[in-house]
């Protein structure tokens, strides 16, 4: 008789679990303040809130939940598909990005395959990989987090099946030109998942290249500049032959109705859109100004800001900013991150001003 726990999968013991932002009920619980006087600027939501005309779809939609949605959220595909420029059959879409990457993972990635990821990077793209029973080849970012495109090139071997690109990259906020995607896209066969999550805070999308290329997806998702993270909508744009293996092997009504009707909504709100990305460009720039004379900030193009507080440690400051209930992130927990780094969400103008405020003080003493 084997003992149940003998059964586990092997690639499942390596895996280090999945570390979320704090949440608001975290900081209630752990240190007694009250949620009203809690910022959150751990894990790069809307500050704004959601479209009003989110929220409105989900009201309408709520008396037909007895009924399951569409099977491929096709409404919500085509509309997507119109938005970024494709036709319908080159976009697929999950539970968030993450629900888009574990698909993606089931197409290509087996015990004895693996997968390269620039490190420090959004962490759940080699815990989706490992469960697969992938193995990732990590390559160190350089000193001003820039991916070594060569050393990407050099790691690929017979079992790569998917290069991971972040861009925006989560943390550092920087992007990947053009040249450099296309290098590893023309070296190889294997997939490259460019992953597009911040890209709406930038003017840099790439996903122009999926019609020139076989081998490129960019994935995207409705969490950030949509405002949706909490109804888990993510797409990814593919070559077609991809959109049609990726349709046999994804969870069937992965996409909910109130998912779908928020998320046509929230496509057709230009003007929250609009305010949205206004609020980031202004707000990063605000941070990065109070900040830069105080500690390093890394220039970015994404919702967030990264900062070296070094030689304090992040897990301390970040520490001291909870308990006068500011929340950001921390990033020890990001693979070659070291322990002097943190994130911070671009806030609303009051917000921001009550960060740089309280970090001033700390990185002052
Ligand atoms: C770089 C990056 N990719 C993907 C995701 C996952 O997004 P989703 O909420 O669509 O699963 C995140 C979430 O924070 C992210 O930072």
């Amino acid at each position: 008789m084997t003992n149940s726990k003998d059964l586990l999968k092997e690639s499942i013991k390596g895996i280090a679990e999945y570390v979320p932002g704090k949440s608001t009920e975290d900081i209630v619980a752990g240190y007694g303040i009250e949620p009203g006087d809690i910022i959150k600027l751990g894990s790069n939501e809307n500050p704004l809130g959601p479209s009003t005309m989110a929220v409105e779809a989900v009201r309408t939609m709520a008396d037909s939940i007895s009924v399951y949605p569409s099977v491929d959220a096709g409404e919500l595909r085509r509309a997507l598909a119109a938005y970024v420029g494709y036709p319908e059959d080159m976009v697929v879409m999950g539970a968030g990005m993450d629900g888009v990457v574990d698909t993606l993972m089931r197409l290509f990635v087996h015990p004895g395959t693996s997968a390269i990821i620039p490190t420090p990077t959004f962490s759940y793209f080699e815990i989706a990989l490992r469960a697969a029973g992938g193995t990732p080849v990590f390559v160190k970012r350089q000193g001003d987090y820039s991916v070594d495109i060569q050393a990407v090139i050099s790691s690929l071997d017979d079992t790569t099946r998917l290069i991971y690109l972040c861009s925006p990259n989560n943390p550092s906020g920087n992007t990947i030109p053009e040249d450099d995607v296309r290098a590893v896209v023309e070296s190889t066969d294997a997939i490259v998942f460019l992953d597009e999550a911040y890209v709406d805070f930038s003017s840099n999308s790439l996903v122009g290249l999926i019609s020139e290329y076989d081998n490129l997806v960019v994935g995207r998702t409705m969490s950030k500049a949509m405002g949706l993270a909490g109804l888990r909508i993510g797409y990814a744009v593919v070559p077609n032959w991809i959109f049609r293996e990726y349709m046999k092997a994804t969870t069937p009504f992965a996409i909910s109705r109130i998912a779908v009707a928020a998320g046509l909504a929230a496509l057709e709100d230009t003007d929250y859109r609009k305010k949205t990305i206004e609020n980031v460009d202004v707000g990063r720039k605000f941070l990065t100004e109070q900040l830069s004379n105080h500690c390093r900030v890394y220039p970015s193009q994404a919702n967030f800001i990264l900062i070296d507080v070094s030689p304090k440690k992040s897990r301390d400051v970040a520490e001291t900013l909870l308990k006068s209930g500011i929340i950001v992130r921390d990033c020890t927990s990001f693979r070659d991150a070291g322990d002097g780094l943190i994130r911070i969400t671009v806030g609303t103008p009051d917000q921001n001003r009550r960060v740089v405020d309280t970090l001033h003080t700390i990185l002052d003493s």
